[in-house]
């Protein structure tokens, strides 16, 4: 059906109200938000600015109301089987955290293209508890041999698989079902990182059958300080607990605490409920366009890819269609990354990322400094996109 940007854009402040509107391209980072999510934010300051799940008074009530229903609407969206298996966390970091600190494994097999928060984790429980960490080489895609020969060597031992779904660094995508499939033919543990995914398609952990899903609430329209831990009912249930306090527990004594159930057992102390309430906003907005996102992304990125494919060097394959919403590039001409995304935004109000993406591991491996990187969503159009090249082109020749 394809994508209505004109209207779609109208509930964006930063796209109208300005004089000169930004064109915003770096939505990897960070994503805009809408009105209903600001609004959806701001009902709860005016209106019922209470603790959600503690106080019996009606502001408590609404607060616990909202806040439950939020979860539902991320279970609907991820079509996850109970609302049990949403945590709520501080982004996708802390989830990745949660798990190499609470669950039980031995190996840990990741890709070579992580980003920080799915590769720092694994590192400190490397040092402090000695697991042991394999890494997947993704060169020519993810290496479904390299991977089968791993799940063999380790077959005894317990095998936490824990991948990204798309690249924040390159776009591309790994073939998660196939290696979740895989992966349980040898009773491993999947967990996806779906920071770049979950915000751009339609996601669906049932069909995935994927056991551990981590993601980010601000990158899906959601204000910031909002993730997702979504994760089989029978594995959180067997997680160590980890941030724990008020809200945890059903009962304490002085020598002795009670732990309560899941996810509760897991949302430590008052949460940011304005904020999940407001990812349940964004979730509800988001819903109406998912279907159309990834095709949309494909089309702009084609159309920044084909009009800049001259003058850059692409970090990842040619072809557009394989880089989801991502282009990352480094000038032909040997212009810094950064200075690109300076100029880009001191002389065009065109607002790119640069530098190694936090993938510090995969830049230093290659020994490459870092790249631009231009990414879209939902609210761009292809004038912008057409816009960026000319741009672009234009920094270029200032070198
Ligand atoms: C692929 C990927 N994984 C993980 C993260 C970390 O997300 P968060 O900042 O929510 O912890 C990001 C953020 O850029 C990302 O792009």
């Amino acid at each position: 059906m394809g994508l209505n940007t004109t209207k779609i854009r109208q509930d964006f402040p930063l796209l109208h109200n300005q004089k000169k509107p930004s064109v915003y391209l770096d939505s990897a980072c960070m994503s805009l938000k809408p009105m209903p999510v600001i609004e959806k934010m701001n009902e709860y300051y005016k209106e019922y600015p209470a603790c959600a799940g503690r106080s019996h008074h009606r502001l408590g009530k609404r607060a616990s109301e909202e806040y439950d229903c939020a979860r539902v609407m991320v279970k609907k969206f991820i079509n996850a089987r109970a609302e049990q298996e949403i945590i709520f966390t501080r982004n996708a970091t802390e989830g990745f955290n949660l798990v190499a600190h609470s669950l039980d494994y031995d190996v840990v097999i990741t890709s070579d293209k992580e980003h920080n928060s799915n590769l720092v984790p694994w590192i400190v429980e490397k040092q402090e508890k000695g697991i042991v960490h394999e890494v997947i080489s993704t060169e020519q895609g993810f290496d479904l041999a390299q991977f089968t020969a791993l799940l063999q060597k380790h077959k005894n031992k317990k095998i936490l698989v824990s991948i990204v779904h798309t690249s924040n660094m390159d776009g591309t995508t790994n073939p998660v079902k196939e290696i979740i499939k895989l992966a349980h033919e040898y009773d491993a543990t999947v967990m996806i990182d779906g920071a770049q995914s979950v915000p751009h398609k339609p996601i669906d952990v049932k069909k995935l059958d994927a056991d551990l899903l981590a993601f980010s609430g601000h990158k899906m329209l959601g204000p910031t300080g909002t993730g997702v831990l979504y994760g089989k009912s029978e594995i959180l249930e067997k997680l160590k607990t980890y941030n724990v306090g008020g809200d945890t527990v059903d009962d304490t004594f002085y020598d002795k605490a009670v732990f309560t159930k899941i996810p509760a057992r897991f949302e430590a102390g008052l949460q940011d409920y304005a904020g999940f309430i407001g990812l349940g906003a964004a979730i509800e907005y988001l819903s109406k366009y998912i279907d159309d996102i990834e095709d949309h992304d494909r089309e702009l990125n084609r159309i920044m890819t084909d009009g800049l494919k001259n003058d850059i060097d692409i970090l990842g394959p040619p072809d557009a269609t394989s880089r989801s919403s991502i282009l990352s590039f480094n000038p032909k001409n040997r212009m810094d990354y950064h200075e690109v995304a300076m100029l880009l935004d001191s002389y065009a109000n065109i607002a790119i990322r640069s530098g190694r993406h936090c993938v510090h591991s995969w830049f230093n491996a290659r020994r490459i400094g870092g790249s631009a990187r231009a990414s879209v969503y939902l609210y761009n159009t292809v004038e912008e996109a057409k816009l960026f090249v000319e741009k672009t082109k234009e920094v270029l020749k200032m070198k």
